[in-house]
């Protein structure tokens, strides 16, 4: 099954990823987690991705599509694959589309995860990630069982240096402004699915995997 997750920032795509790579056994390929961990690395990657993500800016094109196309073509894609936060242009949605082709895939699902701006602004504010595992908190709306741990492995939680007010509001006017040309994108070609992302998570769950068992059955 391959499934490209959209939203925006802080509509719920890490946090439904992370479920649904659980169940179906497929690999979470996120382009903002791979840009941390160049990040954490102190790779020449990681400290141009860096310059950018600090303003809450999205990293140029032809450097996000270069990770992708790579990080596809290894083998445990083979059996699948879950894209979270790419494609985010329509270039990288016309990228996508030619890195598959080369690859003999197709996309099953084109999902986006739809969430209001003031619900946005709220969960990214509150959000909380282990340092150890990386699983996303939020404060109220998904706490730890005690409060600043992780409840899977006790790891201490942090907040997303990118999670700043001022980070935050200009990364959604930046992805809010890209975010429409490539909704139409799919949208014409007939294949994008909304799904409503201010339901709780276990709601907004059992939506996106009714939707992929159905495709997994026809
Ligand atoms: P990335 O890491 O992808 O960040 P993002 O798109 O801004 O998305 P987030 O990770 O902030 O949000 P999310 O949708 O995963 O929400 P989450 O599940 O955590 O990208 C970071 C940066 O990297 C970008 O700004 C850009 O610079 C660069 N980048 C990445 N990809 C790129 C690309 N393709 N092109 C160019 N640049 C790129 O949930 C958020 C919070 O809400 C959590 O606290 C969670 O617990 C809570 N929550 C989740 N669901 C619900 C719910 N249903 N109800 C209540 N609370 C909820």
């Amino acid at each position: 099954m391959n499934i490209v997750l959209m939203g925006l920032p802080g509509a719920g795509k890490g946090t439904q990823a992370d479920k649904i790579v659980e169940k179906y056994e497929i690999p979470h390929i996120s382009t903002g987690d791979m840009f941390r961990a160049a990040i954490s690395a102190g790779t020449e990657l990681g400290l141009e991705a860096k310059s950018y993500m600090d303003q809450g800016a999205l990293v140029p094109d032809e450097v996000t599509i270069g990770i992708v196309r790579e990080r596809l073509a290894q083998k445990d894609c083979e059996k699948g694959f879950l894209l979270d936060g790419f494609p985010r242009t329509v270039p990288q949605a016309e990228a996508l589309d030619s890195i598959l082709d080369e690859l003999g895939k197709k996309i099953d699902h084109t999902i986006n995860i739809q969430v209001e701006k003031d619900e946005l602004v709220a969960r990214l504010s509150g959000r909380r990630i282990c340092k150890t595992c990386g699983t996303s908190y939020h404060v109220i709306f998904n706490p730890p069982a005690v409060e600043g741990k992780c409840d899977k492995d006790g790891g201490e939680l942090y907040t997303r240096a990118d999670d700043n007010p001022d980070t935050v509001a200009n990364r959604l006017e930046v992805n809010m402004n890209q975010a429409q040309p490539l909704l139409d994108f799919y949208e014409s070609k007939g294949v994008l699915t909304n799904i409503d992302g201010q339901q709780d998570i276990v709601k907004v769950f059992a939506d996106l995997d009714a939707l992929l068992l159905q495709g997994s059955r026809s």
